[in-house]
């Protein structure tokens, strides 16, 4: 019998990115591959990157460079470039950095075997199309490992939205859902494999539209409903969501489905009107906070988390001071917060950029407020009960860590559980990073 190769992938970026590393390390597993953690005993690094922001794509080209002492000690070393960043600038990467020998974007990810074969006879390979073929029915996992308690599935990908600023139109292509029944059939196959919890993903997840194989189609909410119904699936998430996609199903089903968890990430970017017109976002700060206050009334206790951008071009101090604002209208559990950063072929990198310390300042600012938000909805819950699905064992003997229906970490000592199971459990303390409770 041959030795397995061994495969090390460094992913970077979204949840989408930690998805698609999982279904390539399944695809060469076929290819006799099994995962290595560390890139010194590979036989192949994939990089799986992110070109979302400029400084995400420059690492790319840093962390290649550090391979160069590798890969000259060992010349069998395959060197791949997958993710967004190959969507992006395949050429150029084989251009800028000889050492990789394959470059593979999102939608080819089924053709990975056979790309890697071709690298075993000496020629390079690169694929970037947008196949007609399913990808996803093609990266079926086999076999089919154990696995933790919690688990991404994604059912929708690309985005029709074009923002302003932002390449995924580009690297992802045009929006596409997975027919529901092939959704329902993996997550059927997770749950076998001791999944509990599972996260929907994709760029415009709330736009989800699949077929129902009777010729007409699934909303996310009721899709949501026919995952609710898969015995041993204890939690649905999704993300990220358009609050344009917010449809009065999916408002509902925060109200009705107990196994929807309260907690929604709903990315608004800016709160000036001008701003968001000028980002095409195609709504304003007001239908935004009219939509949050119908989600609270569907689900008073739900966690809201967003997204926001800073020094977006032509972005005035006045505009800024409308961002804070609409944070502060709505109270958010946590958000994520980046300085615009320039992306080559959108159309906001063709306008008056915002000076670099302006930006910084913003920030520095807008983090102030949120981190504000978030340490007061976290120390508010000390005393209240939650339901923990415990992920793993903590530092100390006997202790176990899961996450709260908000997405809180959560540690419990002497909890008794196992990982992959869920109890009640009271917050008693509120830490830097984490919650503290016992089992009621
Ligand atoms: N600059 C800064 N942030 C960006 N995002 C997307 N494109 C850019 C850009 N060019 C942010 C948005 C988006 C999140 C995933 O990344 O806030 O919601
Ligand atoms: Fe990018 Fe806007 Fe689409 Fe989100 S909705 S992926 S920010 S273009």
């Amino acid at each position: 019998m041959t030795e397995p190769k061994k495969l090390f992938i460094k992913t970077y970026g979204c949840q989408m990115n930690v998805y698609d590393s999982e279904r390539m390390a399944e695809a060469l597993g076929g290819s006799g591959y099994v995962e290595t953690a560390s890139p010194n005993d590979a036989d192949m690094i994939l990089l799986n990157t992110c070109h979302i922001r400029e400084k995400a794509a420059e690492k790319v080209y840093s962390e290649l460079g550090r391979y160069k002492g590798l890969k000259a000690a060992k010349p069998d070393l395959k060197i791949g470039v997958a993710g967004c960043v190959a969507q992006a600038e395949g050429q150029e990467i084989m251009r800028r950095q000889p050492l990789v020998d394959l470059v593979v974007g999102p939608q080819s990810y089924h053709r990975l075997p056979e790309m890697e074969a071709k690298t075993r006879t000496g020629v390079k390979a690169l694929d970037t199309d947008f196949p007609e073929e399913d990808k996803f029915e093609r990266l079926k996992a086999r076999p089919k490992a154990a696995r933790g308690p919690t688990a991404f599935l994604t059912v929708q990908e690309g985005c029709d939205k074009f923002c302003a600023f932002c390449v995924v139109p580009y690297t992802r292509g045009a929006e596409v859902s997975r027919p529901a029944s092939q959704v329902l059939d993996e997550a059927r196959d997770l749950v076998e494999r001791g999944v509990r919890e599972i996260t929907l993903l994709g760029q415009n997840v709330n736009a989800y539209h699949g077929a129902d194989g009777q010729g007409g189609d699934w909303s996310l909410a009721r899709l949501i409903e026919g995952l609710a119904e898969v015995d041993g699936l204890e939690r649905i998430r999704y993300t990220t969501s358009h609050p344009n996609d917010m449809g009065d199903d999916l408002i509902a089903a925060h109200a009705e489905c107990a196994k929807l968890m309260p907690y929604l990430h709903l990315p608004v970017q800016a709160g000036s009107d001008r701003i968001l017109k000028r980002m095409n976002r195609a709504h304003t700060a007001e239908s935004y906070l009219k939509l949050i206050e119908r989600l609270r009334a569907a689900r008073p206790d739900l966690h809201l988390s967003g997204d926001f951008i800073v020094g977006f071009p032509e972005e005035t101090e006045a505009d800024f001071q409308a961002t804070l604002d609409l944070i502060r209208a709505v109270g958010y559990g946590t958000a994520f917060s980046f300085k615009y950063s320039t992306r080559p072929g959108t159309p906001a990198a063709e306008r008056d950029q915002v000076p670099e310390d302006v930006k910084s300042d913003r920030l520095q600012r807008l983090q102030a407020l949120i981190t504000e938000q978030q340490r007061a909805t976290q120390d508010a819950m000390v005393g209240r009960e939650v339901s923990v699905l415990f992920e793993k064992e903590g530092r100390l003997p006997g202790q176990m860590v899961g996450k709260s229906d908000y997405l809180h970490a959560v540690h419990v000592a002497d909890a008794g559980t196992a990982a992959g199971e869920i109890a009640r459990v009271r917050i008693v303390e509120s830490g830097p990073n984490s919650l503290a409770g016992v089992l009621v």
